[in-house]
């Protein structure tokens, strides 16, 4: 029902490197981490990038809009000063370099679809046609794939009709009354949600329905072993120096 890793690095290094970076990746791996979360927009081409915010300014330096460079124009950008010198001169990745990375180190991904406001399907799309495209091999091997992930139900449409065969996830903040009827009307696998706002009950729930249940961002080994005994399956943290990676 879950056949993947149990502890995944928030946005490739949680909070140890600057988010949605290669720098990220390689600190992730270093603390052991072959499992990573990281989020996925659209350049104003239409290349795929990695990087979390819409906007720029907040960790990629400068003004205006994600969708408003082309994926060069990020790469080129600053991506990793804001977190401290040593990380200066990270860009933002294409899509295809994080895979490339994560593909040769053996990393497994959770891949979040994070659309900006407006490009929902077409982001939806255009991530599962790459991710498909990257993982044709293992797809026809029968091999574990990375898990498409998404808030925007528009996007999660999308990437099944463009790619049916890659398993996608809900993600909510709380879950809602209607989780059940819409995660089965939307085809997914399972449900991500903010561990804050999950109670025992709707884990045992989610659980007793068949669904993997993931939850966001858990930042303490007390609160882990709470969740795993509820039933979680999995979980994302940004303090992979606290979480042992399993
Ligand atoms: O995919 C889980 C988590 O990353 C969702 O929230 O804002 O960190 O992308 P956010
Ligand atoms: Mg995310």
């Amino acid at each position: 029902m879950w056949p993947y890793p149990r502890t995944l690095a928030h946005r490739g290094g949680g909070t140890l490197a600057p988010e949605n970076t290669l720098a990220a990746l390689r600190c992730g791996l270093s603390y052991g981490y072959r499992a990573v979360e990281f989020d996925v927009m659209l350049a104003a081409d239409g290349v795929p990038v990695v990087v979390h915010d819409p906007e720029l300014g907040r960790t990629v330096a400068g003004s205006g809009h994600i969708n408003e460079y082309t994926a060069a124009q990020l790469g080129a950008m600053e991506a990793g000063a804001w977190f401290g010198p040593a990380f200066a001169g990270e860009g933002v990745p294409t899509f295809d370099a994080v895979v490339a990375y994560c593909k040769a180190q053996r990393i497994w991904m959770n891949i979040e679809i994070k659309p900006a406001p407006g490009f929902d399907a077409a982001t939806g799309e255009a991530v599962a046609r790459a991710t498909r495209a990257h993982f044709s091999q293992e797809i026809a091997a029968g091999k574990l794939l990375p898990l498409l992930s998404s808030f925007s139900i528009a996007a999660l449409e999308a990437a099944r009709q463009a790619a049916p065969e890659l398993a996608r996830a809900w993600l909510v903040e709380a879950i809602p009354a209607d989780w059940a009827l819409q995660a089965r009307e939307l085809g997914v696998v399972a449900i991500h949600c903010d561990h804050q706002q999950l109670t025992r009950a709707l884990a045992l729930a989610v659980k007793g329905e068949g669904f993997g249940l993931f939850c966001y961002t858990v930042n303490t080994p007390e609160r882990a072993s709470e969740l795993l005994a509820w039933g979680v399956d999995g979980f994302c943290t940004d303090r992979i120096d606290l979480i042992k990676a399993s």
